[in-house]
């Protein structure tokens, strides 16, 4: 038999993008491996065609893996997505047709938590907006009151989610003289509670409570629009909004028309509702820092992200339990 020959007979693992790892060592001559070269977000249909025949699929957040995905797909035995979120993948779709769902929490975890900061510090500050003044050659020296920002110490932040991201920007609160607050559907032990100097609100009290909230739950039907209008004019005057959970879970045009009205003071986010794609008028507004869906991404943190969904897959592949099973 040919070594092309017996390649064939080995099962098939498609990426769906190039990712920054090197997994040879992982891989060599257990799977073939087909990797697409356009990081492009992938429509189901697109990904109908390319996971053909292909017994798993390492896949990106910005990959839509539908129901038809899997119908059309019948070979596919695990989808190892390389994010901790997976509301791009039909979980019930993939539960029902025995596939599994994989993905990559804890590796990411204090990288995510790093880039809330960097928004949070930006927002409150005016990162942005002094950048720009000094490169468009506005900076006529120091001024009293130029780009005055909310100092920090002192302040309530408030934390929509208390996983492991969430815990780990409560984490870093301390250092900066912030009092924390936090919700979530189960509160934490109150040895966890006070481990965090966090303190449980029910959402609505947290959203009129905080002068700075940060959104770490996943999207799910439950938290789409957790933050509507309403909620959005609930928060205190000039409060600010930092988000690089989902951006389904913010209302992005109503949240464009509180920033606009002044009624928020700013908003930090990494992540939009109809990504790539931005609400009308967003980049318009002055005190937004607009990160292209990049928190997780600190180079040792995507290379470990990486090895771990392909690990994971492969595993599933060869019978045994991945490390990271959503479904
Ligand atoms: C995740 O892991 O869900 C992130 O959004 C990808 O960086």
């Amino acid at each position: 038999m040919s070594a092309k020959t017996e390649d064939r007979k080995l099962p098939l693992i498609v990426l769906t993008s190039p990712l920054p790892a090197e997994f040879k060592d992982l891989l060599d001559g257990r799977v073939r491996v087909r990797v697409f070269k356009h990081p492009e977000p992938l429509s189901d249909d697109m990904l109908c065609r390319r996971l053909k025949g292909a017994s798993g699929a390492v896949t990106l957040p910005s990959d839509s893996v539908t129901a038809k995905v899997f119908n059309a797909c019948p070979a596919l035995k695990v989808v190892a997505n390389c994010a901790v979120g997976t509301d791009n993948v039909d979980l019930e779709a993939a539960g029902n047709l025995g596939v599994v769902v994989t993905h990559t929490p804890e590796v990411l975890t204090e990288a995510s938590a790093d880039a809330a900061w960097t928004l949070l510090l930006s927002i409150a500050r005016h990162g942005v907006a002094g950048d720009r003044l000094v490169r468009r050659g506005r900076f006529k020296g120091w001024q009293p009151d130029l780009l005055l920002g909310m100092d920090l110490r002192g302040k309530v932040l408030g934390i929509v989610g208390m996983g492991r991201i969430g815990r780990a920007v409560a984490r870093r609160a301390p250092a900066f003289g912030m009092h924390v607050v936090y919700t979530q559907r189960h509160r934490l032990k109150p040895s966890q509670e006070s481990a965090l100097s966090a303190r449980f609100l029910p959402l609505d009290e947290l959203v009129a409570t905080a002068d700075v909230v940060s959104l770490h739950c996943p999207l799910t039907p439950e938290t789409h629009h957790l933050m509507d209008r309403k909620r959005l004019t609930a928060m205190k005057e000039g409060a600010l909004l930092v988000n690089i959970s989902r951006g389904g879970v913010v209302d992005e045009a109503a949240l464009v028309d509180c920033l606009r009205a002044g009624h928020l003071g700013g908003a930090g986010l990494d992540v939009y509702e109809n990504e790539p794609a931005l609400a009308e008028g967003l980049t318009r507004i002055a005190n937004t820092m607009l990160l292209p869906h990049i928190a997780s991404a600190g180079r040792e943190t995507r290379a470990a992200m990486a090895r771990l969904a392909v690990s994971d897959c492969l595993a599933v592949i060869e019978g045994r339990e991945p490390a990271f099973r959503v479904v």
